[in-house]
């Protein structure tokens, strides 16, 4: 199975447009330890010619020119793309805005849970991909789906469960118990291939409870997220009066953070993913950096290769 990271950065990208707080300077003034990183996104095909995202990022259009494997080739039509599915695990900006950029009537399969999928019906704006080409179709939880397009197999099957979390930002509500959030708005993934190699994707997470420790025990890879350090880190920062738990996301560090919880799973390759601009771990000279990696984490960066053989 092939994974490419087209996008490792948090909603927002790496550095943020408005933010100069301390990481994300010195992402905007290029230093050699803080690569530059684009929104949320990973591509996974079984076959390395038909490609799935996982996620469509506002920086879609970027990720795919710099991705020679998901550019359009003459031999398969004038007009043609090896993208062949986009997966959804939420409906937040950074997840579901790049499907903007897939439209100009070009054929594919947009997989969701059914509040996701009720997220782009009733956005009229989402009426772009001509819904006689582009299918949606509904995923339900726990139980695994072998994804298609338009009836062609991809070789892959995706099962989704529900994480906890929150529903996207703009969807809250302020009346209602937890925002008005409910099961399915935040999923994470596993990806499998019919030779039984599978990871998970798990770019958002608010918690770490007993049911996804047993479910990640035992994986070869785990992609999680990754999008704080400290739950107070933008505070502190001064860049905005919100803590990870706030935000729906739990922190790396400390003593309830993910890296403290995984700690009591046998995972063999741990990536996190998803990361803000915030975060001091996306500098690689930094002290947070190195405690990550000596935990035996690895952080995502744009274009980075995890494939499985
Ligand atoms: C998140 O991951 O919390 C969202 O992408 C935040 C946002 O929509 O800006
Ligand atoms: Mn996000």
């Amino acid at each position: 199975m092939y994974i490419r990271v087209l996008g490792s950065a948090a909603g927002g990208g790496f550095p943020q447009w408005n933010c100069c707080g301390p990481v994300s300077l010195a992402a905007w003034r290029g230093s050699p330890t803080a690569a530059r990183g684009t929104q949320s996104s990973l591509a996974v095909s079984a076959d390395g010619r038909r490609w799935v995202l996982v996620n469509a990022s506002p920086d879609i259009r970027q990720q795919i020119l710099a991705s020679d494997f998901l550019h359009p080739r003459p031999r398969d039509g004038l007009r043609s793309s090896p993208i062949k599915a986009v997966v959804l695990t939420n409906a937040d900006v950074d997840h579901v805005a790049g499907l903007l950029s897939l439209r100009e009537r070009q054929a594919f399969s947009i997989y969701a849970s059914a509040r996701v999928l009720d997220v782009l019906a009733e956005n009229s704006i989402f009426g772009v991909l001509d819904p006689s080409v582009v299918d949606r179709l509904p995923m339900s939880l726990d139980r695994p789906v072998r994804l298609a397009d338009h009836g062609s197999d991809l070789g892959l099957t995706i099962e989704a469960f529900a994480v906890p979390g929150k529903v996207a930002l703009y969807l809250e509500r302020a009346d209602a118990a937890d925002f008005g959030s409910q099961a399915g708005d935040t999923i994470g993934l596993k990806v499998g291939t019919a030779d039984g190699r599978s990871f998970f994707y798990v770019p958002a997470c608010a918690r770490v409870d007993e049911a996804l420790l047993a479910r990640l025990d035992g994986a070869g890879l785990v992609l999680f997220d990754g999008t704080l350090y400290r739950d107070d880190e933008m505070i502190r920062q001064g860049l905005l009066d919100k803590t990870g738990r706030r935000m729906g996301h739990i922190s790396i560090g400390g003593d309830e953070g993910s890296m403290a919880a995984l700690a009591r799973a046998n995972i063999e390759r741990r990536v996190f993913i998803h990361i803000n601009t915030s975060n001091p771990v996306l500098d690689t000279g930094s002290a947070e950096h190195r405690a990550v990696r000596e935990a035996g984490w690895e952080i995502a960066y744009d274009g980075m290769e995890l494939d499985l053989r």
